[in-house]
């Protein structure tokens, strides 16, 4: 297996300087909330660290690996592209990190749309894209309490701003966040179910 300081090689050379700080601040808190919630540390901090790892491609490369991964295009998706980025990721670190663990690869197919009954590991990496420590906005500090007591309220929480940010910019809200909105509220209303 790839290790932590290869993989930080590897993204410095990647990414713009900023989405690097990023990934390092969301590695961060995942080693941190995976160790509370229980979840394995390793597993947790290799898809933190890679959730963006498709993110600072060009439109052309895009495309090619939308075609070459065969990845199942909607019209939310085909409208706002950027939201396929954890998808290509998801294929390319398999390809050329030879990271096969499908948690891994789920954890960051699945953090920027999120999707119904997310597992704890997709949600710490869902929740650590939001709160690592360079993100700043209104209520983060809140939010980053919340995340220390409650996977699934903080997830809910991160989940209805996104949500309301797309609304208040008038953009597509893509089916599979609202599942994940959804699957989370009856779960925390159901504590049989938690
Ligand atoms: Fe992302
Ligand atoms: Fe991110």
């Amino acid at each position: 297996m790839i290790s932590i300081e290869e993989i930080k090689d590897i993204l410095s050379k990647k990414l713009t300087h900023k989405r690097f700080k990023h990934s390092l601040g969301v590695y961060e808190t995942t080693l941190e909330l995976s160790k509370l919630y229980k979840v394995c540390e390793q597993k947790a901090g290799i898809a933190g660290l890679l959730h963006d790892y498709a993110k600072d491609l060009s439109y052309i490369q895009v495309r090619n690996y939308i075609d070459k991964y065969s990845i199942n295009m909607d019209k939310v998706i085909e409208e706002q592209l950027d939201l396929v980025h954890g998808y290509i990721g998801a294929e390319l670190v398999k390809e050329e990190l030879n990271i096969y663990d499908e948690e891994i690869l789920n954890a960051i197919r699945y953090h920027t749309i999120g999707k119904e009954n997310m597992s704890k590991l997709e949600k710490i990496v869902y929740l650590s894209d939001y709160i690592e420590p360079n993100r700043v906005f209104p209520g983060v500090e809140e939010l980053r309490k919340i995340a220390l007591s409650d996977l699934d309220k903080a997830t809910l929480l991160a989940l209805n701003n996104t949500i309301s940010y797309v609304i208040e910019s008038n953009k597509l809200i893509h089916i599979n966040s609202i599942l994940a909105r959804n699957s989370l509220i009856l779960k925390i209303d159901n504590p049989n179910n938690r």
